[in-house]
């Protein structure tokens, strides 16, 4: 059937208002095979219908279910296992060195997807720290079907085999019909929460040790990526790392972060220094950053209520 060349553009204009995602001429067979089910489950004939109604004044479910199918949600356990294993190795000690231990390491899963990345740092940061040393780790995402999966917790058999080792499933899960539950002890450090990474950060947000920023840069425009990463910076407690994706970069985007090898890790730490932040510690935005609204792409600020809640 297809999707027509006006509602696709439709679709690409708000997806990218609402979430920066970038979906270029050619990605239709995308808009229709992620639209097909909604459009299904509202008794409409195809895709274009369902877009039709979509841009109605009071289809706003409709047009924030539009935002998360087209959302692309890939994530495993202890992905790109080496990161991880660097992570353990070379920058968790140098962490902890530079650190008094007064205050719990922070860590921000910026694009969580179904929770997978958070509950790995969670089950390597047990074993590392033991329980002297407290950790916090929030896990944000744009897509509320996913955050909701993550809170829960609650993994198919499918899901658990690609990437968590035995060792860790013996030691975290439950069985669950046929499923796995992972422990309280798991979740009790970590929280899930709704931001959208191309709008303004809320405010509250707390400085982080590490930021894992993996797999969602990719999909945005170079403007756009400019503009999360000062935001990023902005939130990096001293002495913090940002971690990318293993096809990201700042290199040629952000000149305020500099690249560091450790081990089979590439990590980035902003070159210009902390950012003066307020004496309760907590991240502010300073009035010189331009927001997401006034960025050259996406043309306006998302209208949704997609924008940066935490
Ligand atoms: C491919 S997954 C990456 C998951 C995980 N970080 C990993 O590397 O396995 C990308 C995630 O980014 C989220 N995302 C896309 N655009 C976003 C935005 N504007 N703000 C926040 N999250 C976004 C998607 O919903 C999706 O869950």
């Amino acid at each position: 059937m297809g999707v027509g060349s006006s509602e696709f553009n439709w679709v690409s204009d708000l997806v990218r208002r609402e979430s920066a995602i970038v979906l270029q001429p050619g990605k239709e067979y995308l808009v229709e095979a992620r639209l097909l089910p909604l459009a299904r489950a509202a008794g409409l004939a195809g895709v274009d219908a369902y877009v039709r109604a979509a841009q109605r004044p009071t289809s706003l479910a409709e047009r924030r279910a539009i935002v998360e199918a087209l959302t692309t949600n890939e994530t495993s356990w202890f992905r790109d296992a080496t990161v991880f294993a660097s992570f353990r190795r070379d920058m968790l000690p140098r962490l902890l060195a530079d650190r008094m231990v007064h205050r719990p390491l922070r860590i921000w899963s910026a694009a969580a997807s179904t929770g997978q990345e958070a509950y790995s740092l969670a089950m390597l940061l047990i074993e590392e720290l033991g329980p002297a040393r407290r950790f916090e780790i929030i896990g944000t995402d744009i897509a509320r079907g996913v955050l909701e999966r993550a809170r829960q917790g609650r993994y198919t058999q499918m899901e658990v085999n690609r990437g968590l080792p035995a060792r860790y499933l013996v030691q975290y899960f439950q069985r669950a019909g046929t499923g796995w539950q992972v422990s309280p002890e798991l979740q009790r450090n970590i929280q899930f929460r709704e931001l959208n990474l191309a709008a303004p950060f809320p405010p509250g947000l707390p400085a982080f040790d590490v930021v894992f920023l993996r797999n969602v840069l990719i999909y945005f425009d170079t403007p756009t990526k400019q503009t999360i990463l000062r935001r990023v910076r902005q939130v990096m407690a001293p002495g913090g790392w940002l971690v990318l994706g293993t096809a990201e970069t700042t290199r040629g985007i952000d000149d305020g972060f500099e690249l560091v090898r450790m081990g089979d890790l590439s990590a980035y730490r902003p070159v210009c220094g902390p950012v003066t932040r307020p004496p309760s510690g907590q991240a502010s935005e300073p009035p010189s950053v331009p927001s997401a609204r006034s960025a050259p792409t996406p043309a306006s600020g998302p209208s949704l209520q997609l924008s940066g809640r935490i």
